[in-house]
């Protein structure tokens, strides 16, 4: 069995010595430096800092989106930073699931359209992708929108529907770029806490934030500040792991 299709055994993560540089009129930026970071398989972390700190590039390198001017980045056993652009779609399609703030859903597929997209393109699971969408949308809790336009959805509906469809190959990454950044408090707090189920059912979850509670519903949270780690905290949902485990020890 393919090891990206079960969604078994999330993948260990390491970006190692990366540095990125962009060439702009005045010379070159350099916009990450020197990132090494170590991804446990389960584990949420949450990316924080200000506006140009670096956090959309850093996920870019995850997803290789966007490739290292120098360094390693390995998901799993796949060297992403050596992948061929040919073999780099197909591979993100199948190993990650990528939520953008403004959801990003075709206008013109229903939700249920949008959430079989990705399997589609990734020949996974031919005969029941729908009835797979639907239950994806059970899971985030939106079934009874499925065949509506994303247009006629509340935005904290459209941010469920691309959650739904970032799962729909049951990648065991998911990378969020500030995804609760358009939403009201509320709605966000509860797109949070499917994110927490996420990794409360082994999935990987990456998650850029703005919002200061980074550290409330993450395992770490890491802060980036002009493309360094500037520093690192251990969250309250690690604690929680810790705690629990101590007290099964005890
Ligand atoms: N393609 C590009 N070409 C040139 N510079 C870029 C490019 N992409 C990003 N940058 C620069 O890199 C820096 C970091 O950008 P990035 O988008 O990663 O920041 P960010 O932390 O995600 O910010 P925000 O919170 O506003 O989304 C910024 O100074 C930005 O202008
Ligand atoms: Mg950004």
């Amino acid at each position: 069995m393919k090891k990206s299709e079960g969604g078994q055994g999330s993948p260990l993560i390491e970006l190692q010595g990366v540095n990125k540089e962009f060439a702009s009129p005045g010379g070159k930026v350099k916009v990450l430096h020197n990132i090494n970071v170590t991804i446990a398989p389960g584990e949420f972390l949450a990316v924080v800092g200000k506006s140009g700190s670096g956090k959309s590039t850093f996920l870019n390198m995850l997803t290789g989106i966007d490739r290292p001017s120098s360094g390693v980045v390995l998901v799993g056993d796949t060297p992403v930073h050596l992948l061929p652009e040919g073999r780099l779609a197909a591979w993100r399609g199948r190993a990650i699931g990528v939520v953008f703030q403004f959801f990003q859903l075709l206008p013109t597929l229903t939700v249920a359209e949008n959430v079989m997209l990705p399997m589609d393109f990734a020949g996974l699971y031919r005969g029941k992708r729908r009835e797979r969408a639907l239950a994806l949308l059970a899971q985030v809790g939106i079934r009874e929108q499925a065949d509506k336009l994303p247009s006629s959805l509340s935005g904290g509906q459209q941010q469920r529907a691309a959650i739904a469809r970032a799962l729909a190959n049951d990648p065991p990454l998911v990378v969020a770029d500030e995804p609760t950044g358009n939403l009201d408090g509320r709605t966000a707090g509860e797109v949070i806490a499917l994110f927490s189920n996420l990794a409360n059912s082994g999935k990987t979850v990456v998650m850029v934030t703005h919002e200061r509670e980074a550290t409330a519903f993450s395992d770490r949270a890491i802060v980036l500040a002009d493309g360094s780690i500037e520093s690192e905290s251990m969250g309250a949902r690690s604690v929680k792991k810790y705690g629990a485990q101590e007290a099964a020890h005890a």
